[in-house]
């Protein structure tokens, strides 16, 4: 191999990654140094997970959020967001319609709302586990305390996702209110690995005052924490936020963020996010060319898609959860990958 692509060479082989490799990968502008990173991550992906593509089911089933991210569109401080919680019932008839659709994972993501109490929360985990026991169950309800995590994993919760956001301590004091730490979500992290779910961090490309250095953390941690998931997606303001006015993260960066993190953990399940095909209408599918293996098409009712907006211009918010679904298969069928109707475990290896 020629020179340079020793970097992406040595990258794929030690799994590891130094500051200089990674400003290199970052901002190089050599077009084949760039198709070679995404090459090998692609075929590192195919090798673990083939040419089949994970789905899950997104139940956004409360926008109502005690926390105040300075990025964020359900902050508690934005009065214009139009609140809603989905009952039990809607829950579970969303999954009910999602099973149908060959889903055979759900996703629960909500902002971090008081009302779901983890009764509540034990309730809605278990009564899908005994509707649908062949079906994963994921969280993605913020921090708690490690006693609340033990009771969701007893009710059957086999996943849980919380972006770590930025691994760098006064980065993440500037994306959040002083209440929050980074050590906390940290903490967190930590316990639900150790409970046993399958734990996914992660973090938005192109967030104000990421620098590579803050991503070169953002790696070091995934490195430490070794979780099963991680999930990246470019930043996108939203108009009613502090952070309004700051750019969004772009497609070429988000790419080659997937494609490093895919070679510096093979294994991992790696989505393929909505804003990615926010901010590109190809985004999703690029995603998976650059060694991305799951996508997260929206289950929720139509009626409340329109409210659960985290950042601007989100995509599917008129479409029912049968033409997500297709459109997702007819997305990945066009570039040579199958969506498969299976839970979709981590792979050790
Ligand atoms: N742009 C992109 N992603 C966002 N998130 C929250 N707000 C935005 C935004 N404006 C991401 C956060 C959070 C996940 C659920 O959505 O990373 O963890
Ligand atoms: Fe929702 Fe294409 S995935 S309309």
């Amino acid at each position: 191999m020629q020179h340079r692509y020793e970097i992406v060479d040595r990258l794929e082989q030690t799994q590891k990654i130094d500051k200089e490799s990674l400003a290199e990968l970052l901002t190089t502008e050599d077009q084949e140094l760039k198709e070679y990173l995404s090459k090998r991550a692609r075929e590192t992906a195919q090798r673990i997970y083939g040419n089949q593509v994970y789905i899950r089911g997104l139940i956004e089933f409360t926008n109502y959020c005690k926390n105040d991210c300075l990025y964020c569109g359900i902050r508690r401080s934005n009065s214009h967001a139009d609140r809603y919680r989905l009952s039990r019932e809607d829950i579970f008839q969303c999954c009910k319609e999602g099973y149908g659709l060959g889903f055979r994972t759900f996703v629960l993501q909500g902002g971090e709302d008081p009302y779901f109490t983890d009764e509540r929360i034990c309730e809605i985990v278990s009564g899908i586990k005994e509707r649908y026991p062949d079906c994963a169950v994921t969280l993605s309800i913020g921090e708690k305390e490690k006693e609340s995590y033990q009771a969701y994993f007893r009710a059957g919760a086999d996943r849980y996702l919380l972006r770590h956001e930025t691994a760098n301590e006064e980065h993440y004091q500037k994306l959040h209110p002083k209440e929050m730490s980074l050590k906390r979500r940290k903490q967190c992290l930590m316990d639900l690995k150790e409970i046993g779910f399958q734990t996914g961090c992660g973090f938005m490309v192109g967030s104000p005052y990421q620098t590579i250095d803050t991503l070169y953390e953002d790696l070091q941690f995934i490195l430490e924490l070794q979780p099963q998931m991680v999930g990246i997606g470019p930043f996108i303001p939203q108009k009613d936020t502090p952070l309004k006015e700051m750019q969004a993260g772009t497609l070429d960066q988000t790419l080659r963020l997937l494609s490093i993190i895919r070679l510096l953990h093979p294994t991992a399940l790696l989505p393929s996010t909505t804003a990615l095909g926010t901010i590109h209408p190809r985004g999703r599918e690029l995603g998976i060319l650059a060694g991305a293996n799951v996508v997260m098409p929206n289950l929720s009712p139509v009626a409340v898609r329109e409210k659960y907006k985290l950042y601007d211009n989100k995509i599917c918010t008129g479409d029912e959860a049968a033409e997500c679904r297709f459109c997702m298969q007819r997305r990945m069928e066009g570039i040579g990958y199958q969506v498969v109707e299976a839970r979709g475990d981590y792979k050790k290896k």
